[in-house]
């Protein structure tokens, strides 16, 4: 799938160069903590933009992306993204309805996307 979105400030403006920071497990919910797969990074570019492709994480606890979010010289967010309409959202202890991603089936797959606000 595609994982995508902005960042953007407080006043709605696109933040260039900040870090995304991505990790997730695999197919089966397992996360690779020997060769760390399934984890990497990007900057926003000019327009705020970020995007990866990657993998639909499978389901230890319900589907969900780690993330950390940095704008230049800001404070780290860390957070998670969560998928719609999973059967797993509502018995997760640590899920949050402001954290699920707009998903959209297109011809190349799945395409979730997520803007950030940060201070
Ligand atoms: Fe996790």
């Amino acid at each position: 799938m595609t994982l995508a979105g902005y960042v953007l400030s407080r006043g709605c403006q696109p933040v260039a160069k900040a870090l995304i920071e991505l990790w997730h497990a695999n197919e089966s919910g397992i996360y690779d903590n020997s060769g760390y797969k399934l984890r990497g990074h990007q900057f926003t570019d000019a327009q705020g933009r970020w995007w990866f492709e990657t993998i639909v994480p499978g389901s230890g606890r319900t589907r969900h992306f780690h993330l950390n979010i940095q704008r230049p010289g800001g404070n780290v967010l860390t957070t998670q993204l969560y998928f719609p309409g999973e059967p797993d959202n509502d018995r997760d202890r640590i899920f949050n309805s402001t954290l699920v991603l707009d998903v959209r089936t297109t011809s190349d797959g799945k395409f979730g996307r997520y803007d950030f606000v940060v201070a």
